[in-house]
């Protein structure tokens, strides 16, 4: 047992990890040794404070902390208990997906209140079940956005692309999970471009010599694209950078190059009045919202996170 004693209750066994967790500058060091604990107990978070005197096994004890010892030298939490929530739903997470943040639940709340806002518009009093929609998650990751909008819109049929098929496989686990693979078509794709209104299976036209609305099959595309710049590598934290996947982080050298495509992209695919809805780094505000001073948008909409960063740009497809 490397806690140091023999036999150890659960409080004593926290209180040795997050000290661990602490000395090593790790962030938010008491979640991280309580999450690591419940895992380690394969246990609850309402159990913990309730059993605090509950002695802990040498085998619980050494799984524990060996844990925080990965923990401290710099794997995330996530990737240790091979979870996080996200819209009220437990995902799996892996080495080969973005962690889902919290700031990504607003592209969530925009789409579903620009979806409701045109549902109005269109003199439909029913609550919104996305009855008939058709919608896109481009660079879907862990599955987030995808599974949390098919949770919240119980008919609507949902398209998740990927350029990186290890992160396909866990979007697929995940959407089975929450059973709601039936409605989630996932494709591995660059973008949008082998993704048609004819299907998914099929190659679809090159976008780039697509007419407008040609090939326009969506209400509503949602993304949240790798925006983090090459020349800020050295600035993120050791658990972002050494740990999760380069093509979920770098979006080019600025961070921002992604968007100019996919905006073109969606412009193809989006119905007319069908919704974009775009998740921002810290900085990519005055870079991306140019983008949408074209004749194709309209409605262009700025919603920042909980620190007060433009974190979603959301526009209508005129
Ligand atoms: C920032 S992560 C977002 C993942 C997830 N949607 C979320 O919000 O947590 C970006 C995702 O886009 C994928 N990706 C990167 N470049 C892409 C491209 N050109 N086409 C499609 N997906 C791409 C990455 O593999 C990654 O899963």
């Amino acid at each position: 047992m490397s806690g140091g004693e023999k036999q150890m209750d659960v409080r004593t066994a926290l209180r040795q990890g997050l000290a661990q967790l602490r000395e090593a500058k790790v962030p938010s060091f008491t979640l991280a040794a309580e999450l690591l604990l419940l895992h380690a107990l394969g246990r609850d978070r309402t159990w913990l404070y309730a059993h605090a005197e509950e002695q802990v096994s040498c085998v619980d004890a050494d799984r524990f902390f060996a844990l925080i010892a990965r923990r401290a030298r710099g794997e995330p939490t996530q990737h240790l208990t091979g979870q996080q929530e996200f819209w009220g739903l437990q995902l799996e997470v892996t080495p080969d997906v973005l962690i889902p943040r919290p700031e990504t639940e607003h592209v969530i709340e925009v789409a579903l209140d620009r979806l409701a806002v045109g549902q109005r518009r269109a003199g439909r009093k029913q609550a919104l079940t996305g009855e008939g929609l058709q919608i896109a998650d481009i660079g879907t990751g862990s599955g987030c956005i995808a599974i949390a909008l098919a949770k919240e819109l119980p008919s609507a049929t949902i398209y998740a692309t990927d350029i990186s098929s290890a992160a396909l496989s866990v979007a697929q686990r995940n959407a089975q999970h929450h059973s709601v693979s039936q409605r989630i078509h996932f494709i591995e794709s660059n973008l949008l471009e082998r993704v048609s209104i004819a299907g998914p299976q099929q190659a679809a036209h090159l976008l780039g010599k697509a007419a407008p609305h040609e090939s326009a099959s969506f209400h509503l595309i949602a993304s949240n694209p790798p925006y983090i710049g090459r020349r800020e590598a050295a600035t993120l934290m050791r658990e972002v950078r050494d740990h999760e996947p380069e093509i979920a982080l770098y979006g080019g050298e600025e961070g921002y190059e992604l968007y100019a495509d996919l905006i073109a992209q969606a412009a193809a695919h989006l119905k007319p009045a069908g919704i974009l809805v775009l998740e921002l780094g810290h900085s990519s505000l005055p870079a991306v919202q140019p983008l949408l001073d074209a004749p194709a948008w309209t409605n262009v909409g700025v919603t920042n996170d909980l620190a007060g960063i433009p974190r979603v740009l959301a526009a209508e497809r005129l």
